[in-house]
């Protein structure tokens, strides 16, 4: 499977955002992960649709948005205009998921489900035809810097295998602990893009990035 890294811009220098995307860069990222949180859906506030439109400005990585808050359909068509790549909206935070995705795929961008610790697989299974990749939730989304829940790798592995026996193409994405022993179970379990924030700017960005990279 191809590795691709989406580092998490929580764990950024924001005075120097465009220092460190462009080193994101430069050390071999595919992928810059943006963490939408509205202090609703979880108790964090990060940043919104303008920090999409800047960082459009700068960088030619794929902008993988995450939303974390309630009432995604309120805010999608914002985040596409903002020049999103891929959106991915959580199960939990709307009763109408398969509408929020199909308004991000007739937008021809890439629409993600999102699934939390506590929620169980099947509650995704009736939208996995529509998605191009599916995060699972590693940690309970609010917060960089905690740990991985080794629970959650039982699912990446129950979804893998729902993947081929229905012969689906999504890619499946882990955000929360990832460093490099957890994204190793990770990939070893079925997922092949991986966040991290804390594991990559915590020392040296390149080297991170790299043993990440190098998962096989
Ligand atoms: C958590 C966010 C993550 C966060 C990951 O709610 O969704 O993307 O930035 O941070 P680390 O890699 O430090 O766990
Ligand atoms: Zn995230």
């Amino acid at each position: 499977m191809t590795v691709i890294v989406s580092p998490s811009i929580l764990s950024a220098d924001y005075l120097n955002l465009q220092r460190d995307v462009e080193n994101l860069k430069e050390a071999g990222a595919q992928y810059l992960h943006i963490d939408v949180m509205d202090g609703m859906f979880v108790p964090s506030i990060s940043y919104g649709p303008n920090w999409v439109s800047q960082l459009k400005k700068v960088t030619d990585l794929v902008l993988d948005v995450h939303l974390m808050v309630v009432n995604p359909e309120r805010y999608i068509q914002t985040f596409i205009d903002a020049g999103s790549d891929i959106i991915g909206v959580h199960q939990e935070s709307t009763p109408h998921i398969h509408r929020a995705l199909q308004m991000i795929k007739n937008a021809g961008i890439k629409a993600e489900v999102v699934i939390n610790p506590g929620t169980a697989l099947e509650n995704i299974y009736p939208v996995l035809h529509m998605v191009d990749q599916v995060l699972i939730m590693t940690v309970n989304p609010g917060f960089g810097g905690q740990k991985f829940l080794p629970e959650t790798l039982v699912k990446i592995k129950t979804l893998s295998e729902y993947k081929k026996a229905h012969n689906l193409s999504f890619d499946i994405e882990v955000d929360g602990g990832v460093n490099n022993n957890t994204a190793q179970q990770s990939y070893d379990a079925g997922a092949n893009v991986f966040v991290a924030g804390s594991y990559i700017f915590n020392g040296d960005v390149k080297n991170n990035l790299q043993t990440l990279l190098n998962i096989k």
